[in-house]
């Protein structure tokens, strides 16, 4: 049994962690972090919470109690590099769903978010929690970058691609889109119902802090082609759309590949296949991630849909948690005795 701290649990992801905890059999108890927030009782914060979680009243951040084994910190990027340092050489074991430990280069840390990286040398010790990506080993590790939720969606449609078919692969374009929660609970004008009612349109183009983080697992993988990805908002609260269009050196059967992908992804318990495209509403209030691949001549397109709030964050948090440990992964997340199923 554990204790969990849950730093920036008053936010979107928070709300999703303590859920999870609640849910959880081997976490004995957790405490709820905040700033603005401290001093509210979590019911009073999340009254549709009441009943089903441990209520208790939300502690400030300069109060962290040394007796939690593991924190989650879900807090606003370049905040984490507070409380990380400490915590790991205090022998704690740390999740952090922000983008602060997620890229490996100090520099490219400091051209992305434009801030000063006060822990670099934590940038090797960490270990990116993408947790469907087969192979990763976290028994030992102490610090997780859990992925942001566009890498997510993205690189679990393109690795197991990427990881066969790399050296033929020309050029990939991602046009993915995202539901306004993945901005977080802070109030901004561009993000009022009055404003995004009926539209769309592309932002952060060439400039996504997401980009780099996709790259470097893809390059990992042995990716080395010219690469673009554009990001759309929703008018929706929740979800991440990802459309990755590849031009190939060659013709792919279809079926071969689709075969590799349903091996690749066989112990997965959270990415189902789909024959068709498949929907946000799908996998909206799970921890799916949903991907269909087509592939005629020399063009494959990817599609996957994930609820950025749990796959691509507070769900995948609790993966990368649970395989820390060496649980079960689904435990908090979904209902025992659910198994994995393909439709292939
Ligand atoms: N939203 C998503 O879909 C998503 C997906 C993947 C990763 N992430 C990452 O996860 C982290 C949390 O995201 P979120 O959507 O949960 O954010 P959020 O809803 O805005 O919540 C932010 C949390 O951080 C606290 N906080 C806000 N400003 C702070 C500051 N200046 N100093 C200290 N604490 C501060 C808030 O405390 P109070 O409420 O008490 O003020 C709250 O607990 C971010 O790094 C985000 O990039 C988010």
């Amino acid at each position: 049994m554990i204790s969990i701290g849950i730093i920036g649990g008053s936010g979107y992801t928070g709300k999703k962690l303590i859920q999870f905890c609640s849910n959880h059999p081997f976490v004995n108890d957790y405490k709820v972090y905040g700033n603005k927030t401290a001093g509210q009782s979590l019911t009073d914060l999340f009254p549709e919470l009441a009943g089903q979680i441990l209520d208790s009243v939300i502690e400030s951040l300069d109060n962290i109690s040394s007796v939690h084994d593991l924190f989650f910190i879900a807090l606003p990027h370049g905040e984490a590099l507070k409380y990380v340092p400490s915590l790991i050489s205090a022998g704690k074991k740390v999740i952090d769903l922000g983008g602060d430990y997620r890229l490996d280069s100090k520099s490219e840390y400091e051209k992305w978010y434009g801030i000063e990286h006060t822990s670099a040398e934590l940038l090797k010790e960490k270990i990116y929690g993408l947790a469907d990506y087969s192979g990763t080993q976290y028994l030992d590790s102490g610090l997780i970058a859990n992925p942001g939720c566009y890498p997510t969606a993205t690189v679990l449609g393109l690795i197991p691609l990427v990881s066969r078919f790399g050296e033929e692969i020309i050029t990939a374009s991602t046009i993915a889109y995202s539901g306004t929660s993945g901005a977080g609970k802070s109030p901004k004008q561009e993000l009022l119902m009055a404003e995004m009612d009926g539209d769309v349109s592309a932002y952060n183009v060439n400039k996504h802090r997401h980009q780099p983080e996709i790259l470097q697992t893809l390059s990992k993988a042995g990716f080395s082609s010219p690469f673009s990805f554009t990001t759309h908002l929703l008018p929706a609260a929740i979800g991440i759309y990802a459309t990755t269009s590849i031009h190939l050196k060659k013709s792919l059967n279809e079926n071969a590949v689709k075969e590799f992908y349903k091996a690749f992804y066989a112990s997965s318990s959270f990415v189902r296949l789909r024959e068709v495209p498949p929907h946000l509403t799908w996998v909206v209030n799970t921890n799916y991630c949903d991907i269909n691949v087509s592939v005629k001549d020399n063009v494959a397109i990817i599609t996957s849909a994930i609820d950025n709030l749990i796959k691509g964050a507070s769900g995948q948090a609790f993966q990368n948690m649970n395989k820390m440990y060496g649980w079960e992964e689904s435990l908090g997340i979904k209902a025992e005795g659910v198994k994995h199923v393909s439709v292939y």
